[in-house]
Formats: C-alpha cells, structure tokens, sequence
C-alpha cells in the first residue's frame, strides 16, 4: 500500500504529481513559461522567514506552482492576446481561481491538497476586500494565500507577459509597498522586500 493509500504525508509523491501538473500547465500557457516556478520559489523563501513549520513550507511551494492551474480550462487566445483584455475576457480570466479550486477539490488528493485548494482560490483577493473571485478581506484570507499573492505580482510585474513587456523589480518592489496594508499583507510584503533589498534574493 502506497502512501496516499494510507493516508501518511509523502513529499516525493507530491512532488512527482506538482511536477506533471506543473507540465501541462506550461504547455497549455507557454506565454508564462517559468512563472509557476518563479511563483513557488519567491513564496517558499518568503514562507521560511516566518518560521512556518516544514510541511507548511512545503504547501507553499507546491501551491506556488500549481496556483495557476485553472488556466487549463481558460481559451489560449484569451491567455495569450497581446494588448488589453476585454471586460469579458477579463472576468473569464478570473475564473480560474475557482476552476483551480475545483479540480483540487475533486481529486483523491482532495484531503492533502485541501490547504492548497484554498491557496489556489485566494491568490488573486487582496486584503482590502477589492479582490477576486470574493472579495474577501484580510481575515479571510488565509496567511499561504497572502504569501502566494505577493510572490505572483512580483514575479508577474518583474517579467515579460503577453499583454506588455517586463516592468522590472524595482517598480515590482515599488508596487508591493505602495499596496502594503491595501492589496497585500504587510507582513508578507515586509519580508518579501527585505529579501530582495538585503539578502539579495534572485529568481532562478
Ligand atoms: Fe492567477
């Protein structure tokens, strides 16, 4: 009997599973090539200052990299049209916090990946209750989303994306701070800048 069978938290088993899913989700949006693992290991370095536990750390960084993965179901022209989306677009777009959700939800995996399938559907609210796809606010929100958010605008704003080229980290940075206690927690937004100020954190 394997290890999902009985029930016994098994990282080489999911790591094995993130790394497929992590694949399909590349091919499926090769626009973002690199993302979901940039995502993952900003939100595991951020993760590890706040002295989570290890298998705490370990749900963040497999949520990282499958936080996009409702995008499976989103039409490629809409994930790769150049320029701005339509208000259409973009509410179909929004949909796959909740797609991502479900697909977690409906798996076998369901009573690992629960803390993951929440990390999924909350990645894009904001602490002032101005996010999607519920509008919640901070307390809501759990602390692995908090973190998975700031990770994703900084990498996303950091890098190249199909509807405009790279801003850089500096104005990443800059608009994490200018956000912090408004979209994004301001613990999290405190240790993410401290990495990249003064550990000298890089994306690899
Ligand atoms: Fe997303």
């Amino acid at each position: 009997m394997n290890s999902i069978e009985t029930g016994r938290f098994n990282i080489n088993i999911y790591n094995g599973i993130v790394d497929l899913i992590s694949k399909i989700i590349e091919i499926r949006d090769p626009y973002t090539l690199g993302h979901e693992k940039r995502v993952s290991q900003l939100s595991c370095a951020i993760a590890k200052k706040f002295k989570l536990s290890q298998e705490d750390i370990s749900l963040i960084k497999i949520a990282g990299i499958i936080h996009d993965i409702g995008k499976i179901a989103i039409p490629a022209e809409i994930l790769g049209k150049p320029g701005k989306l339509a208000t259409y677009e973009f509410s179909v777009i929004k949909e796959h916090t909740i797609i991502g959700y479900e697909i977690i939800k409906s798996t076998k995996l369901k009573k690992f990946m629960g803390p993951i399938a929440n990390s999924i559907l909350q990645h894009h609210e904001k602490i002032d209750g101005s996010g999607y796809p519920h509008g919640l606010k901070s307390n809501m929100i759990t602390f692995p989303a908090k973190i998975i958010a700031v990770a994703d605008v900084v990498e996303a704003m950091t890098f190249h994306r199909p509807y405009r080229p790279a801003l850089g980290i500096k104005t990443a940075l800059k608009e994490i701070s200018n956000k912090k206690n408004i979209f994004y927690d301001s613990r999290v937004v405190d240790v993410c800048l401290n990495l990249f100020e003064t550990k000298k954190f890089q994306f690899s």
